[in-house]
């Protein structure tokens, strides 16, 4: 059974990683709008898979006899000034959820809560490939130029993400 500190948390968690899927899912809107239908696609991909990591915790919440409780999701910035802009803040915030797998390790290890660690130590290794694959990105956009017309090579790559 959880404790009701640690229910909270992961409750918090299954509204954060659906905002981060409402973020990127704003982000496929923006990127459909300029015409980088690759980008779009890679960015919906990461959409869905955020809404997988909340059913994760969804899921383990029952699975620990917890009781799931929805709050309102944050609504996301819609405009941004370039596709290297966009990868930036992706970047950024899977950083910040990095700390906040992170606090819910800590947390855990607070708690004694054995079942609860173990759960996350998939998140913590998720989190080095999510931070990874956008440093990629980032760094790739910067090489290749930061307009649409510099980026079509990087668009056809990204377009094949499965
Ligand atoms: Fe759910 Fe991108 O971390």
């Amino acid at each position: 059974m959880l404790s009701k500190t640690m229910e909270e948390a992961l409750n918090r968690q299954v509204n954060r990683e659906l905002y981060s899927s409402y973020l990127y899912l704003g982000m496929s809107a923006y990127f459909t709008s300029v015409n980088l239908t690759g980008f779009a696609h890679w960015m919906m991909i990461q959409s869905n898979e955020e809404r997988g990591h909340a059913m994760k915790f969804y899921e383990y919440i029952f699975a620990r006899q917890g009781k799931a409780t929805l709050d309102t999701i944050e609504a996301p910035k819609a405009k941004w000034s370039s596709s290297g802009k966009v990868f930036e803040e992706v970047y950024a915030h899977e950083q910040k959820v990095t700390g906040m797998i992170n606090a819910l390790v800590d947390l855990a290890i607070k708690e004694k809560d054995h079942a609860t660690f173990e759960m996350l130590q998939w998140f913590v290794k998720e989190q080095v490939e999510e931070e990874a694959n956008a440093a990629l990105i980032v760094d790739k956009i910067k090489t290749l130029g930061d307009i649409p017309g510099h980026l079509f090579y990087l668009d056809h790559e990204l377009s094949k993400r499965a």
